[in-house]
C-alpha cells in the first residue's frame, strides 16, 4: 500500500474566515492546506457590496501568515434590497466570484438574508446572463418545518421552481446533508453542483445526540440520519464532477458553544484534508480524491486548476482537544481522536 499521496493543491469550496484576531487566528489553517477559498459573507454586518468586499479581502490577505500563497475568493450576501448592478459591476471588476444566498434566519447571521427569492429575481437574471455562481443555503426557514426537513422541502419549494424559471443559472447547492440533496444534483443539469463538508460524511445525528448532547458535532444543516450520511459518501466518493470539497469550517469561540444556546459551526479546517482522506480510504476511493479536492471545483467554476501539488503521508496522530485563535479556543474537529493520514505540504 503506497505511504504517500500526491494530488493537485486543492481549493475550499465554503468557509467562514470570520474577522478581527479571529481571522487572524484561523486563516492560517486554511492557507496551509488550500490554494484558494470561497469566503462566506456572513459577517456582522454582513458583505453586501463591492467596497466591503475588497476591504474584507485586503483584510485576509493582511491576516495569511508569511510565505503562505493564497487566494480569498469573495461572495457577496444577498439581501432583499441587493442592486443587480452592484452584483454584475463586483463580479465584472474580479472582486464577488459568486454571490450567497441566505434565506433570512436559516444560520448565523442570516437576519438580513433573503425573505422570498422573488424579492432577488433581477439579481438572479442578471447572474444567469453573466455566468456568476449562486452560493445557496438551502434550507427553508419556517417554524412548522422539523429542522431535519428543512434541506429536502428547500429543494421542493424554492430549489426546483427557482431552477425552472432559471435554468441556466449556476448553482452550487452548498454543504448538503441528505439522500434528497444528492438526487437532486444528480438529476439537475451541468449548471448545479454541491459542496460536501468533512462533518457530514463522518457523523450522523447520533454523534450530537448520543450519551449527552455534543454541541461540537452541531452545525447547519445539522447531520441527519444515517441513510443520509451514506449517501452523501457515495455522491462525495463516485467521481462525479457534480461533487466537490467545501469544508464549511465555521469556528465560533469554545464557550458560545458549549452553551445553554450553542452557535451552529464546525472547525475543520486545521485537519481538513486528514478527515476527507480518512472518508475516501475507508471507501476504496483514494484515486478519486483529487477529482473531489482539486478538480470538480475549478472546473465547476470555470477556474484554472492549482499548478502546486499537495502530499499526505500515511501515520496516524491525534487530533489536539483544543487549538488557539489568539485569546480563543476552539474546539476542532476530531478533538481526541485519531486520524490515519497526515499532511505534509
Ligand atoms: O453551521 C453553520 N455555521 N452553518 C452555517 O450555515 C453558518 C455557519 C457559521 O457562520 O457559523
Ligand atoms: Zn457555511
Amino acid at each position: 500500500m503506497s505511504e504517500t499521496l500526491t494530488i493537485r493543491r486543492p481549493d475550499d469550496w465554503h468557509v467562514h474566515l470570520r474577522d478581527g484576531a479571529m481571522l487572524a487566528g484561523v486563516v492560517g489553517h486554511t492557507a496551509r492546506q488550500f490554494a484558494r477559498a470561497i469566503v462566506m459573507p456572513n459577517l456582522s454586518p454582513p458583505v453586501t457590496d463591492v467596497a466591503a468586499a475588497e476591504a474584507y479581502r485586503q483584510r485576509i490577505l493582511a491576516a495569511v501568515p508569511e510565505g503562505m500563497a493564497f487566494k480569498p475568493l469573495m461572495t457577496c450576501y444577498l439581501t432583499d434590497r441587493t442592486d443587480p448592478a452592484e452584483v454584475r459591476r463586483g463580479f465584472e471588476a474580479g472582486v464577488f466570484t459568486a454571490a450567497k444566498l441566505y434565506p433570512a434566519g436559516a444560520t448565523t447571521n442570516s437576519a438580513s438574508g433573503v425573505t422570498d427569492v422573488a424579492n432577488i429575481r433581477e439579481v438572479l437574471e442578471t447572474m444567469a446572463e453573466i455566468g456568476m455562481v449562486l452560493c445557496v443555503h438551502g434550507e427553508v426557514t419556517h417554524a412548522d418545518v422539523d429542522v431535519f426537513d428543512r434541506e429536502a422541502v428547500f429543494i421542493e419549494q424554492i430549489l426546483a421552481p427557482l431552477l425552472a424559471e432559471l435554468p441556466t443559472l449556476k448553482v452550487v447547492f452548498e454543504h448538503i446533508t441528505s439522500e434528497e440533496g444528492v438526487q437532486f444534483v444528480e438529476s439537475a443539469g451541468g449548471n448545479v453542483a454541491a459542496t460536501i463538508t468533512p462533518q457530514h460524511l463522518h457523523i450522523n445525528r447520533n454523534a450530537m445526540l448520543v450519551g449527552g448532547i455534543r454541541p461540537h458535532a452541531y452545525c447547519l444543516p445539522v447531520a441527519k440520519r444515517e441513510k443520509h450520511r451514506l449517501a452523501l459518501r457515495r455522491a462525495a466518493t463516485g467521481g462525479s464532477p457534480k461533487f466537490f470539497l467545501g469544508t464549511d469550517s465555521a469556528p465560533h469561540a469554545r464557550e458560545a458553544k458549549e452553551s445553554a444556546c450553542g452557535c451552529a459551526g464546525i472547525f475543520n479546517a486545521p485537519y481538513a484534508l486528514e478527515s476527507y482522506l480518512a472518508v475516501f480510504e475507508a471507501e476504496g476511493a483514494l484515486d478519486r480524491f483529487e477529482g473531489f479536492a482539486s478538480l470538480h471545483g475549478p472546473a465547476f467554476y470555470g477556474l484554472p486548476v492549482n499548478a502546486d501539488t499537495v502530499t499526505l503521508e500515511r501515520g496516524e496522530f491525534m487530533v489536539p482537544d483544543m487549538i488557539t485563535a489568539g485569546e480563543t479556543q476552539l474546539v476542532p474537529f476530531h478533538a481526541g481522536e485519531t486520524l490515519g493520514w497526515r499532511f505534509r505540504g
